[in-house]
C-alpha cells in the first residue's frame, strides 16, 4: 500500500513545505467560491450553484464511511457520470476516476463519454473549465471543490493581457512586412477561460505541456512572434529547444511600461514570455540533479518543462506528466530514475514500479497545493448531492467566452502532442 501524501504530511508537518497542508482543506478554504486559484480574479458566472464550506457532517465523517458513499454513489450514477482525475490527485480520489492522465488527455476524455449527463473533475478549476467549454451543453461540469484552482494561471488576468496586447499593437502593428500576424497569441492551458477566449479572439490557441512544440510551430507558421503566457518556463524551455536564442525571448512585467523591456529588445523578441511559473516546479534546481548524480550513479533525470531552464538542461529528459509516466514505463528494472514533478505523481510511479528506485528530486514533501484540495470529503459530497438529484460546484463558462475559448482550444487538440 502506498503512503499517502496526507499521511506523510501528518506525520513530517515541518518537513512539507507548506503547514497549511497537514489541516483539512475546508479549513483554509474559508471563503466559499472561485480561488485562491486559477480565475480567482474572474466573475462567477450567474448560474453556479455556491455553496458554503464543506457541511459539518462531511467533514467529521471517518474515511470508511466516505469511501463507502462514494462507492455508493458511483454505482447509483453509472453511466450518467464520469470521474476524471489528474495525475496530481492524492491516491484517495485518483483511485475513483474513470480516467487518469495529463491536461491534454483529460480534455479529450471529456469529449469520449458525451452520454453522460456530469463530469465531475478531479483536478484544478482551469481544466474543469475547459471540460465546460467542450462538453455538451447539458452535461454539467463539477469541480468538487471551488477554492481548488492554480497559482499559476492566477499570474496572468485577463486585464493585464489585454493591456500588454494593446502595448505591442502599438508598436508592432497588426500585421508584419511579410503577411504575417505581427504577433500570435499562446496561452497555456493552465490558464482562466477568458484568456483562452482572448487567443480565439485574436487568432491564437492554447497549448498544454505535451503539444507545445507543435502548437509553437503552428504559431510561426501563422505569425512572426509569440507571447507566451503565463509560464514563462514553459515558453522558454520549449522555444528554446526549437532553436530560439535566450536573447530573443524577453520576460513582460506587466507592472511595468513595455513589460519592462526597451523598445529595441521587443524589436527582435521572437517569443515574449510572461513572468508567470508554478511554485511546485520553481522549487527544482540544478543541485538537487547533481546531488541525485553523486549518489545514485547511472541515474536517469526528468522534469517537468515548467521548471527552469537550467534544470531541464541539465536533466536528461523533460516533458508533459504523461511523458514521465512513459519515461518510466520504458525503463528497465533496476533502473533508478529522479523526477522532477508534483510529489503524489512520483509516489504513485514508485508504488507501480517496486522493481525500480525512484524518487522526487525535491527532499521536501510538496504537493500541489491547490490539486490537494480535492480531499474524499468533498468527493462524497458531492456525489451524494447529484444522486438526490443536485448539482453542486458547477463549474459554467459564459457563453460568449466559451465560444471564443472553444476556437482557441480546438486548434489546441488538433496540435498533436510529438
Ligand atoms: P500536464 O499537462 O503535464 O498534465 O501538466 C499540468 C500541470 O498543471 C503541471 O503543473
Ligand atoms: Fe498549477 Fe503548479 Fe499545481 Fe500545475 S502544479 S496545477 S501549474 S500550481
Amino acid at each position: 500500500m502506498t503512503t499517502s501524501v496526507n499521511e506523510l504530511i501528518v506525520a513530517q508537518p515541518s518537513q512539507s513545505c507548506d503547514v497549511e497542508l497537514a489541516k483539512g482543506p475546508w479549513e483554509f478554504d474559508a471563503v466559499p467560491g472561485y480561488g485562491p486559484g486559477a480565475s480567482e480574479l474572474d466573475v462567477i458566472p450567474e448560474p453556479v450553484t455556491r455553496p458554503g464550506q464543506l457541511p459539518a457532517a462531511y467533514q467529521r465523517m471517518a474515511d470508511d464511511e466516505l469511501h463507502a458513499r462514494i462507492r455508493a454513489a458511483k454505482e447509483a450514477l453509472g453511466d450518467r457520470l464520469v470521474i476524471l482525475g489528474h495525475f496530481y490527485q492524492r491516491d484517495e480520489v485518483v483511485q475513483y476516476a474513470d480516467f487518469v492522465g495529463d491536461s491534454f488527455q483529460l480534455a479529450n476524455a471529456a469529449l469520449t463519454k458525451p452520454d453522460a449527463d456530469t463530469i465531475v473533475f478531479c483536478g484544478v478549476h482551469f481544466m474543469a473549465e475547459t471540460a465546460d467549454i467542450l462538453a455538451r451543453p447539458e452535461q454539467h461540469v463539477i469541480l468538487p471543490n471551488l477554492a481548488a484552482g492554480c497559482s499559476m494561471a492566477d499570474m496572468a488576468d485577463e486585464d493585464s493581457v489585454e493591456d500588454c496586447w494593446e502595448q505591442l499593437m502599438e508598436l508592432y502593428g497588426e500585421t508584419a512586412a511579410d503577411g504575417r500576424a505581427s504577433v500570435i497569441p499562446v496561452t497555456y492551458m493552465n490558464s482562466s477561460a477568458a484568456l483562452k477566449a482572448f487567443c480565439g479572439r485574436h487568432g491564437g490557441i492554447v497549448c498544454t505541456s505535451s503539444n507545445a512544440a507543435t502548437v509553437l510551430e503552428w504559431a510561426f507558421e501563422r505569425g512572426q512572434r509569440v507571447l507566451f503566457f503565463p509560464d514563462q518556463h514553459l515558453g522558454r524551455n520549449t522555444a528554446k529547444a526549437m532553436g530560439v536564442s535566450v536573447d530573443d525571448m524577453p520576460m513582460w512585467n506587466p507592472r511595468k511600461p513595455l513589460g519592462g523591456n526597451t523598445e529595441a529588445d521587443l524589436d527582435k523578441a521572437q517569443v515574449i514570455l510572461w513572468h508567470g511559473f508554478c511554485s511546485v516546479h520553481k522549487r527544482f534546481t540544478v543541485a538537487q540533479i547533481e546531488k541525485a548524480r553523486a549518489e545514485h550513479p547511472g541515474v536517469k533525470v526528468i522534469v517537468h518543462p515548467e521548471s527552469p531552464m537550467p534544470v531541464v538542461d541539465a536533466a536528461d529528459a523533460s516533458g508533459s506528466t504523461d511523458a514521465i509516466r512513459k519515461f518510466v514505463i520504458a525503463s528497465q528494472p533496476g533502473d533508478t530514475i529522479a523526477i522532477g514533478t508534483e510529489i503524489n505523481m512520483v509516489n504513485r510511479l514508485a508504488a507501480e514500479f517496486p522493481d525500480r528506485t525512484i524518487f522526487c528530486l525535491d527532499p521536501v514533501v510538496c504537493p500541489c497545493s491547490t490539486m490537494y484540495r480535492i480531499h474524499p470529503g468533498y468527493l462524497a459530497w458531492t456525489l451524494d448531492q447529484l444522486v438526490e438529484g443536485e448539482v453542486v460546484n458547477e463549474i459554467v463558462v459564459a457563453d460568449d467566452v466559451a465560444r471564443d475559448a472553444k476556437v482557441a482550444l480546438e486548434r489546441m487538440l488538433a496540435a498533436l502532442p510529438k
